[in-house]
């Protein structure tokens, strides 16, 4: 890549998930009004090309939200960058809709992204990751404005700098594993599934474990099982058997739009009420259908006499340690249990994922972003952090949000809509700064967050 200083962006993105993909069509549809309403956008995505949780395209997988919200359809229903419409340029439509299903499934739906970035390809650059966001050396008030961006290539080389006017970080999901367990060719995180099952060798796993009771570890065990018909597959699950996901239609409205503002203007009470009543629409719960064809698995093995599905129920990993070619995890049945040790050939942790944390990437630029009580970023209703009154650039989150805007922060169900309230934002700031409704001044000086 050439090294090309000192380019000038109104908006770059940082990772091009389904988030910077939606941002980046939200843009094209601005600018699509003439001229001189474009925005300039550059998005760097660190993978060499674009990828929506590959190692988890496993066959039978679905959706977990309906087609109709795609990149687009909630923002603007007539845009030809919707599910629908890329149907009809596979010319499958009607076949779709004689399937009858709002949920088709993961790779049909990765097949609907890849085509759908190839759209705008032109603002996105493949094996690039940032390494740092900054202001430019001094920060003299007439660049207040500007960030720094620095980018390494696929070797890790930096190279390139960029300056942008706002920044959209969207990095997504960081992987969680258990407390004591590292990462290595036998002890996989759910993250990176696929990619390293195709390198081993499926002889050599006649006894495998998955840990977790969420979507993940249940397609896992699924697809174990089916794939290694020589295998015992363990579950090792923390809850006494799989919850249902519950997608029911009132719980359902956690992820309409009104509950981003509910949640975002509630108070602390309506916050903690949609987390206790409506965290099992999402988190440590498995689809119905997935867990009725696990069952079935474990009916069948025991009319069949054979037994290799095994649930360790209300039990948790607690550490692994490598005896030999064997991996010896250390499970804790409740919190005061015994711990016990049993050997696999193979442990898959789908354990979770931590929310998106920006701290290093903003590395000496965070002690210009407002705080909470409890270290968290504060942020605008329109997703922008709350920065030092003199910071008139933009730093904008698609993700890592959940405290403030709720449950759809990390997921797909409002990406449309909220890109397209990140691009009303710039183009609003961009017609100058508004000082007496700027957040950034009333909160710092309400003394409601601090710089750190
Ligand atoms: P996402 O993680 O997709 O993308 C972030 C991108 O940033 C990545 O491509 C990464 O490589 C890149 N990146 C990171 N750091 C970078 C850097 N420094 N520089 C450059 N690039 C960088 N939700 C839902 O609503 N419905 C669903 O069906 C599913 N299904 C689902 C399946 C699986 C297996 C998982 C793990 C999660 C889901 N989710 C989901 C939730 C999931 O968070 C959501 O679907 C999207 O991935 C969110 O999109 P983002 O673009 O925000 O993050
Ligand atoms: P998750 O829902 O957070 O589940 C993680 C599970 O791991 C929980 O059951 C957790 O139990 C358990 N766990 C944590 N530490 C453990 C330990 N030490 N030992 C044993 N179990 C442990 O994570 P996920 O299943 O990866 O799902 C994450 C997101 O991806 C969700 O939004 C989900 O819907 C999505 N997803 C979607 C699809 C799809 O679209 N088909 C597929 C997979 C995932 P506790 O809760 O008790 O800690």
């Amino acid at each position: 890549m050439s090294n090309r200083e000192h380019e000038i962006y109104d908006v770059v993105g940082v990772g091009f998930g389904p988030s910077n993909l939606s941002l980046a069509i939200a843009l094209e549809e601005y600018g699509a009004r003439g001229p001189e309403d474009g925005i300039s956008s550059l998005f760097f995505e660190r993978q060499s090309s674009f990828g929506w949780h590959r190692n988890m395209l496993l066959p039978s997988a679905t959706m977990q939200i309906s087609f109709l919200k795609d990149l687009v359809t909630f923002r603007n229903p007539t845009s030809s960058f919707s599910f629908v419409a890329y149907l009809h340029a596979q010319g499958r439509l009607p076949q779709f809709v004689n399937n009858q299903d709002f949920f088709p499934t993961r790779q049909e739906f990765h097949q609907y992204l890849e085509w759908a970035q190839a759209k705008v390809a032109d603002r996105i650059v493949y094996g690039s990751e940032v390494t740092s966001i900054r202001r430019p050396p001094g920060a003299v008030p007439e660049l207040s404005d500007r960030l720094l961006l620095e980018v390494a290539d696929a070797t890790g080389r930096a190279g390139r700098v960029v300056e942008a006017r706002n920044v959209v970080i969207s990095t997504g999901l960081v992987p969680s594993m258990p407390e004591g367990t590292e990462r290595d060719e036998r002890v996989w995180h759910s993250s990176e599934f696929l990619a390293k099952y195709r390198r081993t060798d499926p002889g050599e796993l006649r006894r495998v474990a998955v840990a977790g009771a969420g979507q993940s570890a249940a397609e896992i065990a699924r697809f174990l099982y089916d794939e290694l018909p020589h295998a015992q597959v363990c579950a090792i699950v923390p809850s006494y058997g799989y919850s249902v996901a519950d997608d029911t239609p009132f719980a359902n409205q956690v992820f309409d739009l009104g509950a981003v503002d509910e949640y975002y203007f509630g108070s602390e009470q309506t916050r903690e009420a949609f987390w206790r009543y409506h965290r099992n629409t999402n988190y440590s719960v498995v689809d119905d259908e997935v867990i009725r064809d696990l069952y079935r698995r474990s009916y069948d093995d025991d009319v069949r006499g054979v037994r290799r599905l095994q649930f360790l129920n209300l039990t948790r990993v607690t550490g692994v340690k490598r005896a030999g070619a064997e991996t010896r995890v250390s499970l804790q049945e409740g919190s005061d249990g015994e711990v016990r040790e049993l050997d696999f050939d193979l442990l898959v942790c789908a354990t979770g994922y931590n929310a998106m944390e920006p701290t290093d990437l903003l590395g000496d630029l965070d002690r210009y972003c407002l705080r909470d009580e409890a270290g968290r970023y504060r942020v605008e209703r329109d997703y922008r952090i709350v920065t030092a009154p003199d910071m008139r650039c933009g730093i904008y989150l698609q993700g890592g949000t959940e405290h403030t805007h709720g449950l759809t922060s990390s997921l797909l169900s409002n990406i449309a809509v909220r890109s397209g309230e990140i691009v009303d934002s710039i183009v609003a700031r961009r017609a100058g700064p508004n000082d007496e409704s700027d957040e950034s001044t009333v909160l710092a000086e309400a003394g409601k967050g601090t710089f750190r």
